[in-house]
């Protein structure tokens, strides 16, 4: 039976446990992209141990010509490898966007490779149409993945065109 467990306290350790080996299982470490922290997490586990990961962090986006809107930011969704193909991955991605709707902040967004979208697009997220521009270390660059918007309150939208996301990415 899958248990879900919300947490504050999940580290890279615990990610590294769920990765169990695989080899770049995001397949973005090309990209040498830094990260922001997420500061809470859903966890499913089966048989006492973690199998499938969602975290999410508090994120501003600036749609071009827009005043900025509060957002939530979700990542490091992560199913591990012997466990996909389950519905595990809707489940924890159901979970953590319940659980991100709470925060009273209108919308979440999510960055993927192109191969994802299919995924996300059949749990109702809406890929976005435009440059967005993140955070690195040393100054702003073009977001190269994809990015997906979903509405956290019923008439909340992003409109189509440029995103600045103030920070690092997530
Ligand atoms: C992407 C990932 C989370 C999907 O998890 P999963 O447990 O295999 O997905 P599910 O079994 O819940 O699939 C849900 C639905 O999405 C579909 N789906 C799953 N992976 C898909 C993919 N890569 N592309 C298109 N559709 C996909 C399934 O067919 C299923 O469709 P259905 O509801 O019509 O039956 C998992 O493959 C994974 O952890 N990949 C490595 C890490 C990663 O890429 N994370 C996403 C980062 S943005």
């Amino acid at each position: 039976m899958v248990q879900v467990v919300q947490t504050d306290d999940f580290g890279e350790d615990d990610l590294l446990r769920i990765v169990d080996g695989e080899p770049d299982p995001f397949e973005d470490e090309h990209l040498a992209m830094a990260w922001k922290a997420k500061t809470d997490h859903v966890v499913l586990e089966e048989s006492g141990g973690a199998v499938a990961h969602a975290g999410w962090v508090h994120v501003e986006v600036e749609p071009e010509g827009h005043r900025p809107v509060a957002a939530v930011g979700l990542g490091e969704v992560l199913v591990h490898r012997d466990h996909r193909g389950r519905g595990l991955g809707r489940r924890v991605v159901e979970e953590a966007v319940a659980l991100m709707a709470l925060e009273e902040r209108p919308i979440a967004l999510l960055f993927c490779r192109i191969d994802r979208l299919a995924f996300y697009r059949r749990l109702g997220w809406h890929r976005q149409q435009g440059e967005v521009v993140v955070d690195q270390p040393d100054g702003p660059v073009v977001m190269p993945l994809e990015t997906c918007w979903l509405p956290l309150f019923p008439a909340a939208g992003l409109p189509d065109g440029g995103l600045r996301i103030s920070g690092l990415p997530f």
